[in-house]
This record gives C-alpha cells, sequence and structure tokens, in this order.
C-alpha cells in the first residue's frame, strides 16, 4: 500500500508474536488462510484501546487469530465473532481455548448473512470488524450497524485490496468484479451521512469508521 521498503521497515519494528499467536501465524502461512496484516492490525488494536471498547463485534473468524488478538489487547472486551467455514471455526475455537480466552469470546457459527438475531443478543456493540466476503461488505456493514451504539466505530479490511481499486488493473474477470464491488462499497461509506469514515493505507487497507 505505501512503498514496500517502508512496509518492510515498519513491519520489522512490529514486535514478533510468541506462543498460542505465534502458533496461529504459522498454521495460517502454511494452510493459506488469510489473517489480517501485521500493520493493519496493530492500527485497529490501537484505535480500539483509544476507544476502551468493551463490545466487540467480528464477521469473520477464520481460525480465531483477530479475535484473539482483540482479546489480548483488551482484557477487559467482549468479543462475539461470526464464521461460516466449520474447519476453520473448530481450529480457531482449539487455540481459543489453549489461550485460556474462552469465556471473553463468543462464537457464531453460521453465514453472517442469516445471524443478525445472534449478534443482536449479544449487543449492543462498541465496535465492529467486518473482515468476511468482501463482495458482502456493504449488506455486512447495513446489517450489523444496527447494533453499533452511537459513537461506535466500525472497522472494515481490504478496503484498498492489494491497491487494485486504483489500478483496475486485474486480468482476471472475478477479481475485476470484486474490485468494482470493494470500490462501489467505499464510495458509498465515504458519502454515508450517518459516519465518519477515514481510510488508512495500512495493511490491506482499513477503514474506520465512526457513527455520528
Ligand atoms: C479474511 S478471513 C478472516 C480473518 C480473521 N479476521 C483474522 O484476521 O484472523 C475471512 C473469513 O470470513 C469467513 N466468511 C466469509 N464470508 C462469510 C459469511 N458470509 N459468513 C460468515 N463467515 C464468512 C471466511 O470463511 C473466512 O474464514
Amino acid at each position: 500500500m505505501i512503498n514496500e521498503q517502508l512496509q518492510e521497515y515498519i513491519d520489522l519494528l512490529i514486535p514478533a508474536r510468541s506462543g498460542v499467536l505465534a502458533e496461529m501465524e504459522e498454521y495460517a502461512k502454511e494452510h493459506q488462510v488469510p489473517i489480517m496484516e501485521a500493520a493493519g492490525i496493530e492500527a485497529m488494536l490501537q484505535i480500539l484501546k483509544i476507544q476502551k471498547a468493551e463490545t466487540i463485534l467480528e464477521v469473520g473468524t477464520a481460525i480465531g487469530y483477530s479475535a484473539l488478538r482483540m482479546a489480548y489487547a483488551l482484557p477487559n472486551a467482549k468479543i462475539v465473532t461470526i464464521e461460516r467455514d466449520e474447519e476453520r471455526l473448530a481450529k480457531a475455537m482449539v487455540y481459543i481455548e489453549k489461550a485460556g480466552k474462552g469465556s471473553q469470546i463468543s462464537i457464531i457459527f453460521g453465514d453472517a448473512l442469516e445471524t443478525e438475531k445472534q449478534a443482536s443478543q449479544h449487543g449492543p456493540y462498541d465496535a465492529i470488524f467486518i473482515d468476511a466476503a468482501k463482495g458482502q461488505y456493504k449488506r455486512f456493514f447495513e446489517m450489523y450497524s444496527a447494533f453499533l451504539k452511537p459513537g461506535g466505530i466500525v472497522v472494515t479490511d481490504n478496503v484498498l485490496f492489494k491497491g487494485l481499486v486504483a489500478t483496475q488493473d486485474s486480468p482476471n474477470k472475478r477479481i475485476r468484479n470484486l474490485v468494482k464491488k470493494i470500490d462501489d462499497f467505499n464510495k458509498w461509506l465515504m458519502s454515508n451521512p450517518d459516519y465518519d469514515t477515514v481510510i488508512l493505507p495500512v495493511g490491506d487497507g482499513v477503514a474506520i469508521s465512526v457513527k455520528r
């Protein structure tokens, strides 16, 4: 997103994770599980800490890496996380138990397009983190922001999609369609009168939206 050399410099300054988090990073790399990029997650955690978020909803658990990062960074926060992939969720449960964070993280198994009711039961939320199917970002935002407190924050990952939103030059039609959807979402989000949004060029592009 920024100059590659600079990104590498920043990444090297971020302290390496240890224990279960390091194990998860290794697993994610080995099994091609997409977890949030280091600089992106650091930016998100910093914002959640400044906000002192106590209730957080995550859309897209994968193996539970970002949920655990949030649990460690905000030990008093309750985290609710939604995932539809059974195998990834099983892995997430193992890691969350291993980290001793089972009582801090609640898991909802299902398609986030259909888990509104369960998520609402744990709300309202101080923050919502959207990190699931990119083509559905607008739907997720519209559905779950209903459970956000006034002044609450929505963090959306991958909004710059490896820079493709600016260059729009992928040879792959499926990717081009996805880029168009993210571009449409970004335009919709930036002009949404109910939110103040800034797009940070960290990681894969992180949008921070504050509910008015
Ligand atoms: C990028 S990964 C999440 C990474 C995780 N937030 C992290 O940084 O550790 C996206 C996850 O969202 C899940 N997902 C995609 N669409 C979904 C949907 N409609 N409902 C529930 N989960 C979904 C995928 O199965 C995948 O595991």
